[in-house]
């Protein structure tokens, strides 16, 4: 199978292992609805899915940042819910109200699931990939990406968005072999989507647990770290080279700690995180990415500059990923990510 790219990027320099001198900066969500260039074309294609779907879009949405703000990174365009709708799942997007899915509670409806992924669902994303590939600056890497089995089954099970998670949390305790049925499919097809992003010319992906942070420390081991544990190695068996993020959003430093033995390249943190303990315990063993509150990029003024050198000085000599502690929100001014570029690029 092909490997990455090679790229002189300081994107991927970094998750190789190589702090830079200044840290390389993405944002996630950085393709989205704080742009308006995002909001015209999003407006064109009418539906959320029918812009995830529609190659040439996805292209154009994901290269907006990149010229706006010249970022480090690209990331694909698309969504972790494409995944259980090429699965056979139906998804939909509600105008406000978020996603809609069928739910999936039954060990029937899991054995239904389909064996590959649908490819009219995933061969767009693919395609949207080649295309961004050809058209990056040398030096920005391309990022791939899924979500992490348990943040997926979560809007599964739930057939929506919920506070707490509950739904999922309530049948991986009453049926935990039916909830492994779910968690062992999306694991493989995690697996094949990550692979087939790569082929298709991503240079490194990442897997959004978004919901890790709701987890106890023994359904964290089994929900979290396992099935991780899982797609690291299957994805390493066909792309050795693959390099891999993980974003556990709300993990202890414990958490974090176990998922950065699992020998991935980058481990993404959110604003709740201590630096100089994430520093100590993290820093030799991966880069570490993110830590700064999308709060604090909207709120801006002097609070946002400082923390941006704080969070940098923190970092210094580590291989470090400037980035937010979770996606940017479209309240967001255009300014003060104008900012952020300007401080995570400054001399210290
Ligand atoms: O980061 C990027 O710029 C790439 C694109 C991307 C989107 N979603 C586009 C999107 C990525 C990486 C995601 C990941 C995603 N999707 C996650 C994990 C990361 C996170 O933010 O927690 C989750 C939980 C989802 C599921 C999802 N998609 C929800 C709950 C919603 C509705 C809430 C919302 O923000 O509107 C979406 C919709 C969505 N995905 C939008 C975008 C730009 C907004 C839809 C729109 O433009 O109308």
């Amino acid at each position: 199978m092909s490997e990455p790219r090679a790229k002189a990027s300081p994107f991927l320099n970094t998750l190789d292992g190589f702090a830079q001198p200044t840290p390389p900066l993405w944002m996630m969500r950085q393709a989205g609805r704080y742009l308006p260039e995002y909001r015209e074309v999003r407006a064109k294609a009418g539906d959320f899915l029918t812009l995830c779907y529609n190659p040439e879009m996805a292209a154009e949405v994901t290269l907006q940042p990149i010229r706006r703000f010249g970022f480090d990174a690209a990331i694909i365009f698309s969504d972790i819910l494409v995944v259980p709708h090429a699965l056979g799942v139906d998804v939909r997007f509600e105008a406000g109200e978020g996603p809609r899915l069928e739910t999936i509670t039954t060990r029937d409806r899991i054995d239904n699931l389909r064996q590959l992924l649908d490819p009219a669902k995933v061969q767009p994303v693919y395609e949207a990939i080649t295309r961004v590939a050809g058209e990056l600056p040398d030096e920005t890497a391309l990022i791939g990406f899924c979500g992490a089995p348990w943040t997926v089954a979560t809007y599964m099970v739930a057939g929506r968005g919920t506070d707490d998670q509950g739904p999922a949390r309530m049948m991986a305790l009453k049926d935990p072999d039916l909830f492994d049925a779910l968690m062992d499919r999306l694991v493989e097809a995690s697996i094949r989507h990550l692979g087939a992003q790569i082929d298709a010319g991503a240079d490194a992906v990442q897997i959004f647990d978004t919901w890790a942070g709701v987890l106890d420390p023994e359904m964290f081991e089994r929900w979290c770290i396992r099935p991780l544990r899982q797609i690291v190695n299957g994805l390493r068996q066909t792309h050795r080279n693959a390099r891999i993020i993980a974003f556990p959003r709300g993990a202890t430093l414990e958490a974090l700690e176990q998922i950065a033995d699992l020998k991935l390249n980058g481990i993404g943190i959110d604003w709740t995180v201590d630096r100089k303990a994430a520093k100590a315990r993290l820093g030799d063993k991966v880069a570490i990415q993110g830590n700064l509150d999308p709060l604090r990029l909207i709120a801006g003024g002097p609070q946002l500059e400082e923390q941006i050198l704080n969070i940098r000085r923190d970092f210094e000599g580590i291989p470090h990923i400037m980035n937010l502690g979770h996606g940017i929100k479209p309240e967001t001014p255009i300014a003060h990510v104008e900012k952020l570029v300007e401080k995570a690029r400054e001399k210290l």
